[in-house]
C-alpha cells in the first residue's frame, strides 16, 4: 500500500509512520509527504530519504486554488491512501471527493467530542476528566467522517494543553499505524466505512 502523508508542524505522527514503515514486515510505504508550509515535520522525511512537496497556504480566499494544486501533486504520486496527520487546513470539497474514503485523518480527541483545530485544548477548557484520540474517514464536514479507531486518554490534574497533548499523541500514533496496517492487509475496508 502506498501513503501519501501531508502535516503542517513537527510530524511526530509522521516519524512513526516512516519507522513502523521503515520495517520490512509493514505493509504499507510512505511515497511522498506533503505541507502547507515549509513545516519542521519535512526534516523527517529527508531523514528518511522520501520526497516531499510544499503547497503554501495563500490564505482562506485561495483555498480552492491551494486545493487544486494539492490534488495535482497527489495525483503525480497517486498514492493508495492519503493520511493527514496534523495538516491544519480543511481541504475543499473537491480534494476531499476526489480522494475519500482513501483519506484519513487523526484527531487528538475522543470524536464526535471536541472536534476542529483545538481539540485538546477544548476537552481541557469543557473540564473533561477525559479524552482521547480517533482515527477517521475524512468527509466533507469538520472532523465528522466513520471513526476507523479510537481510544480513550485520562486528562490529569494539572494538566495543560502541552502535556495533555503529548500524552494523546503516542495513542495516537499507535492508532494510526494500526489503522494503515489493516488498511493495507484488507483486513479494514475503507469502501465499507464510508456511509
Ligand atoms: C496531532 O495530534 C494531530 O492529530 C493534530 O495535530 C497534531 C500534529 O502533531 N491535528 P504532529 O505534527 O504529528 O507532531
Amino acid at each position: 500500500l502506498t501513503v501519501a502523508v501531508l502535516i503542517s508542524g513537527t510530524g511526530s505522527n509522521l516519524r512513526a509512520l516512516l519507522e513502523a514503515a521503515a520495517s520490512p514486515e509493514f505493509p504499507a510505504r510512505v511515497i511522498v509527504v506533503g505541507a502547507d508550509r515549509e513545516a519542521d515535520g519535512l526534516a523527517h522525511a529527508e531523514e528518511f530519504g522520501i520526497p516531499s512537496f510544499v503547497v503554501p497556504w495563500r490564505g482562506a480566499a485561495e483555498r480552492e486554488e491551494w486545493g487544486e494544486e494539492l490534488d495535482r501533486q497527489l495525483q503525480v504520486w497517486a498514492p493508495d491512501l492519503v493520511v493527514l496527520s496534523g495538516l491544519m487546513r480543511l481541504l475543499p470539497a473537491a480534494v476531499v471527493a476526489r480522494w475519500s474514503p482513501r483519506l484519513i485523518n487523526t484527531h487528538p480527541a475522543y470524536l464526535p467530542e471536541f472536534p476542529g483545530a483545538h481539540g485538546v485544548r477544548d476537552a481541557l477548557a469543557a473540564g473533561a476528566t477525559r479524552t482521547g484520540a480517533s482515527v477517521i474517514v475524512v468527509d466533507d464536514g469538520v472532523d465528522s467522517g466513520p471513526i476507523l479507531a479510537q481510544e480513550r486518554v485520562p486528562i490529569l490534574p494539572g494538566d495543560d494543553e502541552h502535556s495533555l497533548h503529548d500524552r494523546i499523541k503516542p495513542v495516537e500514533r499507535r492508532l494510526l499505524i494500526d489503522v494503515v496496517r489493516r488498511i493495507a492487509t484488507g483486513e479494514l475496508d475503507l469502501a465499507a466505512s464510508a456511509i
